[in-house]
């Protein structure tokens, strides 16, 4: 990568924004496939991609998305609403899966494949009736007092899926940015009833909702805070 390719991602970086009126118009499929392909590749921990991507186009069931989402009009201005959601389920949905497809690319050696199987369960497994989430709800923090521990996804299982998913949807709004198209991520809409919605099995969160399509008119004007409030170096202050 130049450097004239980093001040050009950058520069993509500020220009998007997050847009709350679109245009009818409709997005080139293509675009879309390929955006969803940016949010595909995005990291995940583990590489157990517990993210999945429900694209809403029907008219009537973006309006009904819409009413979820606190009756936000993006919802229904744009053609297409990407609904980011997690699998709290990953684990036994995905994880030998991924182990097979890491090894069969030569992409995790076997060290690091007994590594994962030892911690992955130990991070993720609630046990029968979710007592072993309580155990570890509980001896998390004792142990904290000993040795360094991570927060655990057993325990913490929503904020985890949530971070995977964040990192999904910038891949996707980025991508969008760079075909033209605008987004807009929303937190903004009541959980049971998107889950209602879009007929979502109990084990899936939704996360993320981002609408996309053309601006009508654009969200300039959008400030930061300066750097120096911002970034530390070495330690807080
Ligand atoms: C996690 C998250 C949730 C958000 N939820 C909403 C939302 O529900 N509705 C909305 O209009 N904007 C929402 N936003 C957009 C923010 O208001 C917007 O990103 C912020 O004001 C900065 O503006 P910019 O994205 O144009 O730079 C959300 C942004 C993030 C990152």
């Amino acid at each position: 990568m130049s450097e004239a390719d980093l001040h050009a991602f950058v520069a993509m970086a500020r220009r998007r924004r997050a847009v709350r009126h679109f245009k009818p118009d409709p997005v080139d499929p293509a675009v879309l496939a390929e955006a969803l392909e940016a949010a595909r590749w995005a990291p995940s921990g583990y590489n157990l991609q517990p993210t999945h991507f429900v694209v809403v186009k029907k008219r009537a069931r973006r309006e009904a998305l819409r009413r979820a989402c606190l009756n936000q009009a993006q919802v229904t201005e744009a053609p297409i609403c990407v609904v980011f959601v997690g699998d709290r389920q990953v684990v036994a949905n995905h994880f030998e899966q991924v182990l097979a497809a890491d090894r069969e690319a030569s992409a995790i050696s076997p060290e690091y494949e007994r590594l994962l199987r030892r911690v992955v369960p130990m991070a993720f497994n609630t046990g029968p009736l979710g007592l072993g989430r309580l155990l570890k709800a509980v001896a998390a923090p004792l142990l904290r007092l000993f040795v360094p521990v991570p927060s655990l996804p057993a325990v913490e299982c929503k904020a985890w899926l949530a971070r995977q998913a964040a990192l999904c949807a910038m891949n996707f709004m980025l991508a969008a940015s760079a075909a033209g198209l605008a987004t807009c991520p929303m937190e903004g809409f009541d959980e049971r009833r998107v889950r209602r919605v879009l007929q979502l099995p109990r084990s899936m969160v939704p996360l993320i909702v981002v609408p996309l399509g053309f601006a009508a008119g654009d969200g300039a004007g959008k400030t930061r805070l300066p750097p120096s409030q911002l970034i530390h170096h070495d330690r807080w202050r």
